[in-house]
Parts: structure tokens; C-alpha cells; sequence
């Protein structure tokens, strides 16, 4: 397994931009900050409410929130992982905002919350990381209160675009083996990553009891020219702490040597050619 990266924070901080060039970074950068603003305005948060961001990371909707409402809100910062939230309480001393800021360390699965709570429960790209949706979107219900609203971001990595729809069978060696392989590890029902779509997401939101829903799916494109080295860090990334990275989920099905030929078959393919990468997402409004 890779231990390029051991902690949410370290990913958070690092090896999730590390296969970007520079215009990737700002591309990326840039797409952060307008999907916090987008999960925020349609929370529609006011003065006095009780709000929490769920796997918060390092806070990129909970600090979006207060920005915004300062001390005017009850937020609770809330991961699973300890240093997610001594890096939340860092940032947090470097401002002047310190009442009615609280930290949760919780799983989503198992909100230390009692129920009918929150005015507001915000997530981004977190259920993506989570085995089982469905119990986290029961205890999203649960600790809502009445009229209140569950609001979130998640990618849908099962459908993003694959390196091997970028090439073609003359320019790959094996290239029916590698897809076979490829379209069996992104459709596991044992990885959180891949283990949903846009179907079982909102079965999953309906389940748990959610009435007024919005699940607003769409495809973001981005074009940039792709270089040999990111092409090559795109696959010795891990996609989270303690995940294969896509080398090591090939190395699956097939030794090294092939594996890395296939790598650098792709990296031949690629280099200095600009690509158009899509990521299917969901953004998510559910009402209890
Ligand atoms: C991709 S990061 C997103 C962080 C932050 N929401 C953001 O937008 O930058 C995923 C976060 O989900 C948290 N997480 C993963 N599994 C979790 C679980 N079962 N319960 C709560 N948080 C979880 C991780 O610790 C991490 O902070």
C-alpha cells in the first residue's frame, strides 16, 4: 500500500495537487473556492443557525462559513480523524473568531450528536470516502431538525474520464486487458471510492427519509496539456490516505513490468498533447 501519504491533512495539504502542473493547481484552486461558494449559497445559512461541516478536512466550508457570519453562527467543525481537527483549531487561533466554534470527532456513520440538532449539515467530498452511504445519510437525517437542510458537494469518480478513453488500441500494448481491469477496480462495491452513482445516491437520500430533494448532477470539464511526469504522479497518487493509487490497483492484475509499460505507453500517448478531463459531480440539496 502507498505510504506516500499517511494523514487527511497531509493529502489535504499536498498529494492531492502533487500529479498538477501549475495551470492544473490553478484550474483546481479556482474550482475549490467556486464549489464552497455554491455549497453555501444553497444552504441558504442565516444568523443564529447551528451548522456543521462534515469531514471537514481543513475546513473548507466551515471557514467559508465564517468568513461570512462570524461569530453569528453555532459551527461545528467535525471529522473522523483527529489532526483534521487540530488543523481546523489551528487556522482557527490565527483569527479573531473563537465563540459559538465547536469540534466534533465523529464518524459520519455515528454522529456524536443528539438528534434534531442542526439547522444545517454540510459536506464536501466526504461520502465519496465513506463504505456505507446509506448509514451516513440516516444519521444526516436524524440529526437534523425539522425544516433543516443537508447541503454537499461530491464527486462521482466512478464516471470520470479514463486515461485509456484518452488513447486508443494502437498506442497501447494490451489496451483490452488494461480497460477490462480498469472497469472492474472502478466499479467495486468494496471501495467507497467507486461504489456508487448518481442513481444509488439519491435511493440512498430517499431512504433515510429526506422529503424535499435536490440532486443536481453535472459533468465539469477541464483542458490542460498534459506532461509526462504528471501523467506518471497521476498514477502513483494515492486518491486518500491509505488507498491504492491507480499503479498499485493494476498491479492487481498484472506484474511490474507490464504495469510500468503500460505507464509509459500512456505518458508517450499523452506528452504535450492538451486533454479534456471530465468529473462527473453531484451537488446535493435534501430537506428533512
Ligand atoms: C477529501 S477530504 C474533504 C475535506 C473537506 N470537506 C474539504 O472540502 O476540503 C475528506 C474528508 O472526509 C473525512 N472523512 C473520511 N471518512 C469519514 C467518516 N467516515 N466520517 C467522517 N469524516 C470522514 C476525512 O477525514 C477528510 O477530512
Amino acid at each position: 500500500m502507498s505510504n506516500i501519504c499517511k494523514n487527511w491533512t497531509e493529502w489535504l495539504k499536498s498529494a492531492r495537487f502533487a500529479y498538477m502542473d501549475e495551470q492544473q493547481l490553478k484550474q483546481t484552486l479556482l474550482w475549490l473556492s467556486a464549489i464552497r461558494d455554491e455549497v453555501l449559497n444553497l444552504a441558504d445559512l442565516k444568523e443564529n443557525q447551528i451548522i456543521a461541516d462534515f469531514g471537514c478536512g481543513s475546513g473548507l466550508l466551515g471557514f467559508g462559513v465564517l468568513d461570512k457570519f462570524e461569530d453569528k453562527v453555532e459551527l461545528i467543525f467535525s471529522d473522523k480523524f483527529q489532526d483534521c481537527l487540530d488543523e481546523c483549531k489551528k487556522i482557527l487561533d490565527s483569527t479573531n473568531i473563537s465563540s459559538k466554534v465547536s469540534f466534533l470527532k465523529s464518524d459520519i456513520c455515528d454522529i456524536k450528536l443528539k438528534d434534531n440538532y442542526l439547522d444545517r449539515a454540510l459536506t464536501r467530498s466526504v461520502l465519496v470516502h465513506v463504505l456505507d452511504k446509506q448509514s451516513a445519510f440516516c444519521e444526516l437525517y436524524r440529526v437534523l431538525k425539522q425544516r433543516g437542510y443537508y447541503c454537499a458537494f461530491e464527486p462521482i469518480i466512478s464516471q470520470n474520464t479514463r486515461y485509456n478513453e484518452l488513447t486508443s488500441k494502437e498506442e497501447i500494448t494490451d489496451y483490452d486487458e488494461f480497460k477490462r481491469a480498469e472497469d472492474e477496480f472502478m466499479s467495486r462495491s468494496d471501495d467507497p471510492l467507486v461504489n456508487f452513482d448518481a442513481d444509488s445516491l439519491k435511493k440512498n437520500i430517499e431512504t433515510a427519509g429526506f422529503s424535499d430533494i435536490d440532486l443536481n448532477i453535472k459533468v465539469v470539464s477541464s483542458t490542460y496539456t498534459a506532461q509526462k511526469d504528471s501523467v506518471l504522479l497521476w498514477f502513483t497518487t494515492p486518491p486518500a490516505p491509505n488507498q491504492k493509487t491507480m499503479k498499485e490497483r493494476f498491479l492487481d492484475y498484472f506484474d511490474e513490468k507490464k504495469v510500468n509499460n503500460y505507464i509509459s505507453e500512456i505518458q508517450q500517448a499523452l506528452s504535450n498533447k492538451e486533454i479534456c478531463v471530465e468529473t462527473k459531480t453531484a451537488l446535493i440539496k435534501a430537506g428533512k
